[in-house]
């Protein structure tokens, strides 16, 4: 989608459809600069249409007569008492969404919002991520055009009023893009067939991201060789064999060194310890951390963020075959521990444990994992909060913080001490899965944690973020692209 600021006094008018946002029980739309006379029509055409400017009301008029370039799409924003970035970004993603419904092309929206710098920028940037996220599709694959009216918009204009915000305006506008493609290349990687994206093909994509983003991959004879067990022993079920694929971005005068850690499961089969065939069936998702690191990466160079990022992605399928890992198997870590693989279908653990192990090694001054590990956290809390956990207060607070920026929630699970006790095997030093159906996501957690040492560290689970059933506020069904915009916004509050 392309995306221009325009100043109102160059807008022609009737170049395209207008959009225009309006609050509960304020007639005049937000940022409205037209005269007395054609907001009396407005109103009065709105109130015809039963507008009452509630989030999710879209109503389509007419105010110059039938020309459909001259539409007006007049999108609620809800109480303005509860006016914020994830308000912009759903209201503009329902008129857009009304806008390519109607057969429209493109739309300019009138900038909403008066302020001080701060907050144009952040409005704007919701107003963009609304439109660009909210217009995403999947096409890669799809032969036959797609029905008039369901095609997306290809281009917005930001229409902001004639004064000093508009540079604010235009730097809200281009972080908001960069946030936006960095979501959808996590969204094209993650929807991508499985077998066409096998962890060779995740690793040339990786190293082909572009700027100062650089990068080696590790075969499996190495990964061998560095005892890295769990990646070892999860790839050797499959035809494609397991890399290790490491990134590294470094801005100019870091002012601190991070480390991303992406669960990249091109395909979870479940191993031996099978998954069911609906379970299996959207299972390609489960390299969406992989995506993260990958599009955070890209999106950190874009920015010229001061900061030493290094990523690492363990690229696996988890297969079932003759070589497969067998329940009862013993693998020994990249630490040195030793772990009895009970069930294969916990198979995210074991390569993230190698990896975090190796991670740690360098001494980032955070380390964050991202991984679709357990059904359990989608159980505890639904398709569209991400669970997060952490050894480190600070840590999780901040990217809490980030994801309540960019709306995308997380909320915190204790890593209850307890509980690590029925992680111990009888044969080996831990088990790969937790006592009982209980506390799944927590269990994770807690094997993880054995391999960051006293590194600060978080982990997100995103098992139900990453991928949706269903359409959401500004995704289709399929990838989200969740956590990406999250991150970008921490490493930008770690960078200033
Ligand atoms: N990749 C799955 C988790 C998952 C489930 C992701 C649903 C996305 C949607 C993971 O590898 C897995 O299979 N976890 C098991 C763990 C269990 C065996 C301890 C699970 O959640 O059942
Ligand atoms: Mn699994
Ligand atoms: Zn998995």
């Amino acid at each position: 989608m392309q995306v221009r600021v325009l100043p109102l006094s160059r807008w022609k008018g009737s170049e395209q459809s207008l959009v225009l946002l309006a609050a509960e029980g304020q007639p005049a739309p937000m940022g409205w600069k037209g005269g007395e006379a054609s907001l009396k029509r407005l109103v009065a055409l709105s109130r015809h249409e039963s507008f009452a400017g509630r989030l999710g009301q879209v109503v389509i008029l007419h105010p110059e007569g039938e020309d459909p370039a001259r539409r007006v799409f007049l999108a609620g924003v809800g109480s303005l008492q509860i006016l914020n970035p994830e308000v912009f970004r759903r209201a503009v993603a329902f008129a857009c969404r009304a806008a390519a419904r109607a057969g429209a092309r493109g739309v300019s929206i009138l900038f909403p919002e008066r302020g001080d710098a701060a907050k144009i920028r952040r409005v704007a940037q919701a107003l963009v991520e609304g439109a660009m996220l909210s217009q995403y599709r999947y096409a890669a694959y799809k032969t036959v055009a797609a029905d008039p009216g369901s095609a997306p918009l290809d281009n917005v204009v930001i229409l902001h009023p004639d004064d000093a915000s508009g540079k604010d305006v235009g730097a809200g506008v281009a972080q908001g893009e960069v946030f936006c493609n960095a979501a959808l290349l996590a969204r094209d990687l993650v929807n991508e067939p499985p077998s066409a994206l096998h962890p060779a093909k995740l690793a040339e994509k990786a190293l082909k991201l572009g700027g100062r983003v650089r990068g080696k991959v590790h075969d499996q004879k190495t990964i061998e060789r560095m005892g890295m067990g769990g990646i070892a022993g999860v790839g050797r079920g499959s035809a494609n064999p397991p890399l290790l694929i490491q990134l590294r971005y470094q801005g100019s005068k870091p002012k601190a060194r991070v480390a991303l850690v992406g669960k990249g499961v091109t395909f979870d089969s479940g191993g031996l310890s099978l998954k069911p065939a609906d379970s299996m069936e959207t299972m390609k998702c489960d390299m969406a951390g992989a995506a993260t690191v990958m599009a955070v990466m890209r999106a950190a160079d874009q920015l010229k963020l001061p900061l030493l990022i290094d990523g690492y992605i363990p690229a696996v399928e988890n297969m079932p075959s003759g070589t497969s890992l067998k329940p009862g198997d013993v693998v020994k870590m990249h630490n040195g521990r030793t772990v009895e693989v009970l069930n294969t279908d916990a198979e995210g653990r074991l390569i993230l444990a190698d990896t975090l192990a190796y991670a740690v090694k360098e001494k980032p001054d955070h380390v964050i994992d991202f991984a679709t590990l357990t059904g359990a956290v989608i159980v505890a809390l639904g398709p569209t909060v991400t669970g997060i956990m952490g050894n480190d207060k600070d840590l999780v607070n901040a990217l809490l913080a980030a994801g309540e920026t960019s709306g995308e929630p997380m909320w915190e699970l204790p890593l209850v001490k307890d509980y690590a006790e029925g992680m111990k095997s009888r044969v080996a030093d831990l088990r790969n899965i937790g006592p009982r159906r209980e506390a799944g996501a927590i269990y994770g957690g807690l094997f993880l944690k054995e391999f960051v040492g006293t590194a600060s560290w978080a982990h997100l689970d995103i098992a139900g973020t990453a991928f949706a059933d269903k359409d959401g506020a500004y995704w289709p069904a399929g990838a989200t692209g969740s956590p990406v915009r999250t991150i970008i916004q921490y490493l930008i509050k770690l960078a200033a």
